[in-house]
């Protein structure tokens, strides 16, 4: 009787051990379920796409001037191609990585540029209609004090997919920016 009553009890537990797990593996399902659902809930309703793409360099120039459009501009209106021959032949746009606030404190350019400026210009080649000319000055302390630390060079292409190539640098660039030595080598002014 005693021994009948015991195995009855011991039944009943594992019974309630049974269900229990079962039960407990159910809802874990269900959850893992639900977060999955959760996740896939989240992904569909993220921004498809953020406001500004990062910003990536032109096929063969460097990394660094990776988004130099979003810099700030130093003409106003495009430098049209200069009548009689231009060095940097193209209608033209000129850029630099720092502030107004920077180098214009109170709305008066000044210089020198500060160290680690970097002057981009992009040239549109007469009748294209791609960017086919970069060229580059960058300040870099300790570089060329004969020139005020600026490192120049010149990047070209043929066409709008190609990669750019190094056409020029320093000595061949310095004879026509000294020209304009009192503005720190640079010729254009910010607008
Ligand atoms: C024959 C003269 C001449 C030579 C050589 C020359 N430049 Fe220029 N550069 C100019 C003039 C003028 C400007 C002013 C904007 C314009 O009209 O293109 C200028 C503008 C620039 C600018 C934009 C900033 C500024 O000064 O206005 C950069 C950057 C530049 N040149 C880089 C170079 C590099 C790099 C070389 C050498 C590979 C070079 N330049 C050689 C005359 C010259």
């Amino acid at each position: 009787m005693l021994k009948l009553k015991y195995t009855r009890n011991l039944l009943t537990a594992l019974a309630i051990i049974l269900l229990f797990t079962a039960c407990t593996e159910k809802q874990l399902d269900e959850l893992v379920q639900q977060s999955e659902e959760e996740t896939t809930d989240v992904a569909e309703t993220e921004p498809v796409q953020p406001e500004k793409p990062a910003a990536v360099a032109l096929p063969g120039l460097p990394a660094d001037v990776a988004g130099y459009t979003q810099w700030l501009k130093l003409n106003a209106a495009p430098i049209p191609p200069a009548p009689g021959g231009d060095p940097h032949n193209g209608t033209k746009n000129v850029y630099v990585n720092q502030t107004r606030d920077t180098i214009a404190p109170n709305g008066t350019q000044q210089f020198p540029y500060p160290d680690g400026s970097i002057v981009v210009k992009d040239a549109t080649r007469p009748g294209k209609d791609y960017i086919g000319l970069i060229a580059i000055m960058r300040k870099k302390d300790g570089v060329n004090p004969d020139h005020n630390d600026w490192e120049f060079i010149e990047y070209v292409r043929n066409a709008a997919d190609a990669e750019f190539r190094v056409i020029a640098k320093d000595g061949i660039c310095w004879g026509c920016h000294a020209r304009v030595k009192d503005i720190d080598y640079v010729f254009t002014e910010l607008e």
